[in-house]
C-alpha cells in the first residue's frame, strides 16, 4: 500500500482535471483545422498525455521519445539517454511535445532538437509542471503551462521516484526524508 500524508499533496486531482482541461481547449483553438502530432517522453508524461488527449477534438497522432536522466536520484544526472522508439513522420507537421515536467530543461532541449532535424511545419511545448527557480542548462519556451511550482521533488501523476508513485492521481512533494539512491 503506497501511503501519501495529505500535507505533502501540491496539486490535487480537481486542479490537475480542471487545468488539463483549461489546456486542451487552448490547444484544440490554436490548432484547428490542423493535423498535430503530440510527442510525449516516456515514461513521466504518460498520465498528462493521455487525460489531454481524451479532451482534444483535433485530427492527432502521437509518438514518444524514451529518455532518461534521473535514473533513481532526485537531482538531474548527465548525460542523457535514449532508448531507441520508432517516431511518426514529422516532416511538415505540427508537432507539440507534451512533457511532465520542466526541471533543468536537458529532456525537452534533446527532444526539441531531435524533432528538428525533421523539419517540422511548427514545434511548440505543452509541460504540465515549471520548477521554478530550478538550475537550467538550457533556456525553454513553454507554449502550453499547467502549474509552477517550487523547486522540489514531486511525485504523482505520471512522476517517480526510484520507478514509484506514478499511479498517484495527485502531484505530492516527495518527503524529504527518503534517502537518495545509489543506483
Ligand atoms: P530535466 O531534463 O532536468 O528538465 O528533467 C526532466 C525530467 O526529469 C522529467 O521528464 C522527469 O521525468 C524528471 N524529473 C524532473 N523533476 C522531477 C521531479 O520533481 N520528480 C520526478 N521526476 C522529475
Ligand atoms: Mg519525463
Amino acid at each position: 500500500m503506497i501511503e501519501i500524508p495529505a500535507q505533502s499533496i501540491l496539486i490535487d486531482r480537481q486542479r490537475l482535471e480542471a487545468r488539463v482541461k483549461e489546456l486542451a481547449a487552448a490547444i484544440d483553438r490554436d490548432y484547428r483545422d490542423k493535423e498535430v502530432i503530440l510527442l510525449s517522453i516516456l515514461k513521466g508524461s504518460i498520465l498528462f498525455l493521455s487525460d489531454l488527449m481524451k479532451e482534444l477534438t483535433l485530427d492527432l497522432r502521437i509518438g514518444f521519445f524514451y529518455l532518461s536522466s534521473y535514473r533513481g536520484n532526485t537531482t538531474p544526472q548527465n548525460p542523457i539517454e535514449q532508448y531507441p522508439l520508432p517516431l511518426p513522420a514529422l516532416q511538415n507537421r505540427h508537432v507539440l511535445i507534451v512533457e511532465d515536467i520542466l526541471d533543468s530543461g536537458t529532456s525537452i532541449h534533446y527532444a526539441l532538437e531531435a524533432c528538428r532535424r525533421y523539419r517540422p511545419a511548427s514545434l511548440k511545448t505543452c509541460i504540465l509542471l515549471n520548477k521554478v527557480g530550478a538550475q537550467r542548462n538550457y533556456t525553454i519556451r513553454i507554449d502550453y503551462k499547467g502549474f509552477d511550482i517550487p523547486n522540489v521533488f514531486v511525485i504523482g501523476y505520471g512522476l517517480d521516484y526510484q520507478e514509484r508513485y506514478r499511479q498517484l492521481p495527485f502531484i505530492a512533494v516527495l518527503n524529504s526524508s527518503q534517502p537518495e539512491s545509489s543506483q
